[in-house]
């Protein structure tokens, strides 16, 4: 489905396009700003923790917590080289520089089996759907029996699941949103950085590399994964009059069941 009939510009396999799209997103940044926090509450109380970044792009999801004295190891996983070259490079001069990793987070193979935090910033919604569940078992899977997950997503107001074009309009209400938020803040926002806003929107309306769902699906797929919801809130956008009750940028601590 064509909503923006302009050829618009691509942060795919970008990540200086990626990371001016999403620090022009005031609901990208808060998300991240509270999933660091959430994560850093969890390490507070263990010593060498090892921390896993699913999915974890040009390194913005591990920037908040890096920095903590009780990490000892960090790993991050992405299917992008060009990110994870600008990853490695923006973490060069750090204390505790993570190991980056190319490959699937579906079945990468990691150098250990236990990871007491696992950051997945916008992960689950860059895997089909199809493998869902299979990812978020294999979080299940890596996660430490008192370790915790931070889940922090982007969720489209509720629509019926079979339905193409309930689904069309949940992505571009959630997308006319993101942009009027973010011209609120840079009411000078550029033409240019809109325009990659609504890249995103289209690969969710095409069913390509953005596979996002309602509340209610991803709370099914996490139940099906036996991973049980310690803290959640949504950290955007302020109130429902635009999304509805339950679209909006989330972030969740989640443990074992
Ligand atoms: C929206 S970005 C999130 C990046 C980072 N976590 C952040 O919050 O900025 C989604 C990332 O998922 C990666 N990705 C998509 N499918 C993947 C897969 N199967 N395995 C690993 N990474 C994948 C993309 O390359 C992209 O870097």
């Amino acid at each position: 489905m064509r909503y923006y009939m302009t050829s618009l510009p691509d942060y795919k396999n970008d990540p200086e396009a990626y990371e001016i799209e999403e620090r022009s997103r005031p609901d990208e940044m808060l998300m991240l700003e509270v999933a660091g926090e959430m994560a850093i509450e969890s390490l507070e109380n263990i010593h060498n923790v090892a921390v896993l970044d699913l999915c974890c792009g040009t390194g913005l999801s591990l920037e908040r917590i890096i920095n903590h004295p009780n990490i000892s190891c960090a790993v991050g996983v992405d299917i992008c080289q060009p990110y994870l070259d600008f990853a490695k490079i923006k973490y060069k001069q750090h204390r505790l520089k993570p190991t980056f990793i190319l490959g699937d987070a579906v079945s990468v193979r990691l150098p250990r089996e236990q990871w007491d935090v696992i950051m997945l910033a916008s992960a689950y919604h860059h895997i089909e759907h199809e493998r869902k569940v299979e990812f978020l078992n294999r979080v299940h899977y890596l996660l430490d029996n008192s370790g915790y997950a931070i889940i922090a997503e982007n969720v489209l107001p509720e629509y019926e699941e079979s339905n193409t074009k309930e689904y069309a309009h949940a992505v571009k209400q959630f997308y006319t949103e993101v942009l009027n938020t973010a011209k609120q803040q840079n009411p000078n926002l550029p033409d240019y950085v809109a325009n990659l806003i609504k890249r995103v929107a289209q690969y969710g309306y095409d069913g390509d590399y953005e596979y996002k769902v309602s509340l209610s699906l991803l709370l099914k797929d996490l139940a099906k994964a036996r991973l049980q919801i310690v803290t959640q809130k949504r950290v955007w956008p302020k109130d429902e009059s635009k999304l509805g009750k339950t679209g909006g940028n989330y972030v969740f601590k989640v443990c074992c069941l």
